[in-house]
């Protein structure tokens, strides 16, 4: 089957109107726009890709990505799966203990950590800190000492390989900012080694993101493979190996991707290049867990005809979700009720409400006869969709509504003005 992921089955069609779950999407919420998520979606996501670790035989830990979408509903969900973290800031490890995740399954990522977080990490006794710089081991290394207590860390690697998805979400080439190259690293190795200041026996790799073949997973892994063999001969042997996240998602039909195939060849391949040894592997999925669980629901303000262009303008905009405006990201559009009214043919810019023109969420959609009022459903954005978004423009935050069979329950409601403006 094809695109798996694309449209699940928990977003469909009951006579000619759009459902999550067994919930209409237009009764969700009285205002528009908000978040509709499916919890069957997300349970079922998680299993995919820990049964698909597990029939590779992997020993095997995975830490759900938070940047992905930080709604506590939903990282709790996960923790009771059993998943751990990765997080970026002190602001996600908190975030990760107060929704019930165990210390000794976070990994701490992101080229920028303040000793503050550094220290935050360490009083709580995370997994591991995967360093990205040789300043930061050095950091890390005095705070550990400061507040004597041991920490565990990896060293992030910098494959130097592409990840063949866009430009701005490629992060293992050696132009970037993340990680080490080996040959720094092997030194880094060598010196933290010697030091005995931290416990020293993992290491990481995030080569990117949205990547829908396994090639340059493989490539990278191999080099990492090679490098740990390197590694072993001048007597440092490696427990923890962190493979990041990235699998990709289809998006719409013009994403060519077998989400089944490709998660099972990528497990397979964790398995053949490091699994031989029962290390421990780490896993950071984000999107593969949460993306095509959730929908952003706009409803038509506008529809306006132009002598050049068509446009539906809806009441979502790039501060709902950027990812269009950011990374040229074209989520798929469906109408939440279809009309039964002929298609009169046209093909329609759909754009937001924000003063920008990089506000675009599709760029021909073909609706059939659409007015305002009408509610349109923006696929598969349950990933770095409400976690990115903002209060440009004085705008509220979208609710965010989950669904669980016939029920339908608020996980945020949507911000007011005063909301936006406290604090100031
Ligand atoms: N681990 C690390 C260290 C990461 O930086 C990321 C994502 C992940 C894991 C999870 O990656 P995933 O499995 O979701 O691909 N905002 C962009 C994606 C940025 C990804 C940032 N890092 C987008 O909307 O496409």
């Amino acid at each position: 089957m094809k695109n798996r992921n694309f449209v699940p089955d928990c977003f469909h069609y009951e006579n000619g109107e759009l459902f999550a779950e067994r919930v209409p999407v237009a009764s969700v919420a009285e205002e528009t726009p908000f978040y509709c998520y499916s919890k069957a979606t997300i349970l079922g996501n998680y299993r995919i890709y820990d049964s698909a670790a597990k029939e590779a035989g992997l020993k095997h830990t995975i830490c759900y990505a938070i940047k992905t979408n930080h709604n506590p509903k939903i990282v709790s969900m996960l923790t009771g799966l059993g998943s751990g973290a990765d997080i970026v800031s002190g602001g996600e490890l908190y975030l990760a203990k107060k929704c019930g995740i165990k210390p000794e399954k976070t990994v701490f990522s992101g080229v920028g950590k303040t000793a503050r977080e550094i220290d935050e990490a360490i009083t709580s006794g995370i997994l591991q800190i995967n360093i990205e710089s040789a300043s930061e081991a050095d950091l890390i290394s005095s705070r550990a000492k400061a507040l004597n207590k041991k920490v565990s860390v990896a060293i992030r690697l910098n494959p130097d390989v592409d990840a063949e998805t866009h430009e701005k979400i490629t992060t293992g080439k050696k132009e970037n900012k993340f990680g080490i190259s080996f040959s720094e690293a092997l030194a880094l190795y060598r010196k933290i080694h010697q030091s005995g200041s931290v416990n020293c026996f993992g290491i990481d790799l995030h080569i990117g993101s949205q990547i829908l073949n396994c090639a340059p997973f493989a490539k990278a892994f191999e080099r990492a493979a090679s490098f740990m063999a390197d590694l072993k001969n001048i007597g440092i042997d490696i427990s923890n190996i962190d493979v990041g996240g990235g699998i990709g998602i289809p998006y719409s039909d013009l994403d060519n991707a077998d989400a089944d195939a490709l998660i099972t060849e990528y497990m397979r391949t964790v398995k053949k290049i490091f699994g031989g040894e029962g290390k421990r592997i780490i896993f950071e999925p984000g999107r593969f867990l949460i993306g095509n669980a959730g929908i952003l629901v706009t409803k038509i303000i506008h529809v306006k005809k132009t002598e050049n262009k068509n446009f539906i303008i809806v009441d979502a905009g790039m501060n709902d979700l950027i990812r269009p405006a950011l990374y040229d990201a074209r989520h798929a559009i469906l109408p939440v009720k279809k009309t039964n009214g002929t298609t009169d043919g046209a093909s329609y810019s759909v754009v937001g409400p924000i003063c920008e023109s990089s506000d675009v969420f599709a760029d021909d959609y073909a609706a059939s006869a659409p007015r305002a009022g009408d509610l349109l459903a923006i696929m598969t954005a349950g990933a770095y969709g409400s976690s990115m978004s903002s209060n440009y423009n004085m705008r509220p935050l979208a609710a965010e509504i989950m669904t669980d069979g016939d029920r339908a329950e608020t996980i945020r409601r949507r911000q007011t003005y005063e909301d936006i403006l406290r604090g100031c």
